[in-house]
């Protein structure tokens, strides 16, 4: 039956070759496995249940959990010629009917459900009418109460299983799963362990980077205007931000779009509808927002404050470049925002949950202050051992010269002491640069020795200076009725001439694709379909097509199905006019060199068989009492990569035994050292003790020590 499945591949879908990990999947659900399957974002999931689906007789059921997305699902395989459809509360109990009737008869190859639906006793007796070979569970996470999304109604779905009289196969599929929310999936959907296909969780075209010290909006204004053509969402955490930011955008001429949960159903939808549709090209938006969301040409996603935890950052960034194009996700970072963050997670009704919550918030902290590659922590975090440097993102090529601003900072710290740590930035700005403002005056700061001493620069310059400071934590902000600047410990260091500051120069803007005029012409060509089919553009074709055809500029019909994303039907319907658009656009620009190269790169690595558990090998052995050095034997590994892997057991909350790894002569010291340099950074620790004491051991230590203080604050 797996001989079938490359040419539906090429003949629906317009594709040359399966990505990794999609063969196997196919091929373990054509043997009859229940069967898991963990890709990222964009990674291609949908392909691994839907080429079985037409392989197989009857119709094969999809539990999708959000409504938003199931229409697109179903457009875009009504538009590769595949009968399919949806249920769910969007339809009217007649229609839902009908669809249900029309089910029956086998008039779908794939039919989406929402899980509410499975709450219903008539619709699983509806169900078991039908000819079901195959249960596709869409973000399977939702299963379990350790992911970050828990569906309650997602626990119906064996329940159900159980009740239909054949017995369908089942594939789960889930971008975001640490390895204990997939022994969860595998359990509760009576998976074995061994059919997990995972491909890892890097996504090749996407570059993260973390912006500090900036002027957010100044940053995020400049960088919207540098990329206009093109795509994005902006996420900001609360509602009154997202309306705030939305305005602010409008007031630039900027074409966005919002999208929150205080907002009417109505009102949202037409947001999400005028952002799908490449009316509006920028989504100011709640994580509320995207969940699902198929659009494919988002060409960058950015983070207006800090996500909660690691889960919900990978799964909003990765909304960005599915159509495998190169995207951008960026998180401007304030360290105000943790304190934001701490107080939601404060007020959470789940008490039993706020160890675990805070635990994630500083990982997702720690992220923002790392200085190795971001994409190497972010597949850390999931679990992946053997990683490399990405050499894409913010950290990786980060090329900017660090000038010395010890002095400035100084001049900064020692007027916030004068002003008595009672004032915020701007007023701390105005007495820097010598305004006359009657504040400064009235409380008599006009007489301090700081008094105009950086009045060279402007207030503006002087308050992006401090809130690099605050971003380095030499300013602390004391949150009140106004938020307050104070010296931290950190601060008194470089008061004192112990240390010197460094800063980067500021980060610039990038583009993130280049401008084509035949790119945007297909551009054109393709809104005017999709608005009179009334589909958004992505599902006519993604903007990976476009620019293949762009690279290849086919004449004949024969030319035009080699482009990628072009199968029969969508040759049938739309190669005219795309050929005459083309050649029209050469007509008058016989000159035109295309920007674009033929054919994504596709870099083919092999999928492994539930990869990233190597740490729990290691993790058994250490259970056995093996010492580092005889799992490295064993293993053939290198030391460093068992210590790794025991690190990473640590932080997925492993219960690794400490007092193996660390002799007991150096808890005295570390516990010195600790209390002598503070434990934000390893290293200053680290120059406190003896030679012996590894960097391993500091880590596994100061990890131990922020699991415990946890642990007591909710005692
Ligand atoms: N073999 C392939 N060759 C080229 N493009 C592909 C291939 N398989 C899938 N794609 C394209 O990749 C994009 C993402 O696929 P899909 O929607 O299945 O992602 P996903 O893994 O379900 O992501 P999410 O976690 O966001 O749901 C789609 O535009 C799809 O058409
Ligand atoms: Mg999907
Ligand atoms: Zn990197």
């Amino acid at each position: 039956m797996l001989n079938q499945a490359l040419p539906l591949l090429h003949s629906h879908f317009g594709y040359d070759s399966f990505r990794k990990g999609q063969e196997q999947a196919i091929q373990s659900i054509l043997s009859g496995n229940n069967t898991i399957c963990v890709m990222p974002t964009g990674g291609g999931k949908s392909i691994c249940y839907q080429i079985p689906a037409m392989i197989l007789q009857g119709t094969a059921i999809v539990i999708s959990p959000l409504i938003s997305l199931m229409k697109d699902q179903v457009d875009s395989l009504l538009q590769v010629g595949i009968p399919a459809a949806f249920i769910n509360s969007s339809l009217s109990f007649h229609e839902a009917n009908e669809r249900i009737q029309e089910a029956k008869r086998g008039a779908y190859k794939l039919l989406y459900i929402a899980p509410e639906r499975l709450e219903s006793p008539d619709f699983i007796a509806d169900l078991c009418d039908m000819e079901i070979p195959l249960i596709a569970v869409d973000e399977a996470h939702c299963i379990s109460q350790w992911g970050h999304d828990f569906r309650p109604s997602y626990r119906q779905i064996q329940y159900m299983i159980d009740r239909l009289p054949g017995k369908p196969s089942v594939m789960a599929l889930t971008a975001t799963a640490t390895p204990r929310v997939r022994e969860d999936i595998c359990q509760q959907l009576d998976i074995n362990e061994e059919n997990t296909i995972i491909t890892g969780f890097e996504r090749e075209n996407l570059s993260f980077s973390v912006i500090k010290g900036q002027d957010r909006l100044k940053y995020l204004i400049q960088y919207i205007k540098q990329n206009e053509k093109e795509a994005g969402i902006i996420y900001a955490a609360t509602r009154k931000n997202v309306d705030q930011l939305y305005e602010r955008l409008r007031k630039e001429k900027i074409n966005a779009a919002k999208y929150h949960a205080g907002m009417g159903d109505q009102e949202r939808s037409q947001e999400q509808e005028r952002f799908l549709t490449d009316e509006a090209s920028v989504m100011v938006a709640t994580s509320a927002f995207g969940m699902g969301i198929d659009k494919s040409n988002i060409r960058y996603v950015v983070h207006y404050q800090l996500p909660k935890n690691m889960e919900s950052y990978y799964q909003e960034a990765g909304r960005a470049g599915r159509d495998g194009l190169d995207s951008e996700c960026i998180l401007l970072y304030s360290p105000q925002d943790v304190q934001i963050q701490r107080f939601l997670i404060d007020q959470s009704s789940d008490r039993s949950r706020i160890t675990q919550e805070l635990e994630k918030l500083q990982q997702m902290t720690d992220y923002c202050h790392t200085e190795s590659c971001l994409q190497e922590f972010i597949l850390n975090y999931f679990g992946e051992s053997d990683t490399q440097p990405c050499g894409r993102c913010g950290n990786c090529t980060d090329a900017r010269a660090s000038i010395d601003v010890t002095k400035d900072t100084q001049m900064v710290l020692s007027c916030v002491i004068r002003m008595g740590q009672r004032f915020g930035k701007n007023l701390t700005a105005q007495v820097l640069t010598g305004s006359k403002n009657k504040k400064v005056t009235e409380l008599g700061f006009d007489k301090l020795s700081t008094y105009g001493i950086m009045e060279n620069k402007g207030a503006k310059e002087v308050s992006d200076f401090i809130e690099f400071l605050v971003s380095q934590e030499l300013l602390g902000i004391e949150q009140g009725q106004f938020p307050t600047l104070y010296v931290s410990p950190a601060g008194k260091d470089i008061l004192l001439g112990k240390q010197q500051v460094f800063r980067r120069e500021t980060a610039q803007v990038k583009q993130v694709s280049k401008n084509d005029p035949l790119f945007e012409a297909l551009r054109e060509v393709r809104k005017r379909i999709a608005d009179a089919e009334n589909v958004p553009p992505f599902v006519i074709f993604s903007d990976a097509a476009l620019k293949d055809m762009c690279a290849k500029q086919p004449a004949t019909n024969e030319e035009f199905l080699t482009v990628s994303g072009v199968g029969e039907l969508k040759l049938q319907k739309y190669g005219l006019e795309f050929l005459q658009a083309i050649r029209a656009f050469h007509e008058t620009n016989p000159d035109y060199q295309s920007e674009f190269e033929t054919s994504p790169k596709q870099v083919k690595k092999p999928a492994k068989s539930a990869a990233g558990d190597s740490h729990l090998e290691t993790f058994k052995l250490h259970k056995d009492h093996l010492s580092i050095q005889e799992i490295a034997e064993k293993r053939g590994l290198a030391i460093s990569t068992v210590e790794g892997h025991l690190l990473q057991c640590a932080q997925q909350k492993l219960d690794v035994d400490y007092t193996r790894l660390i002799p007991d002569e150096y808890i005295p010291l570390l516990e010195k050292a600790v209390a002598e340099a503070g434990r934000q950074r390893l290293k200053p620790i680290k120059d406190l003790l003896p030679e012996e004491v590894s960097y391993f051991m500091v880590k596994l230590y100061v990890y131990y020590l922020s699991k415990a203080q946890i642990n007591t604050m909710i005692e």
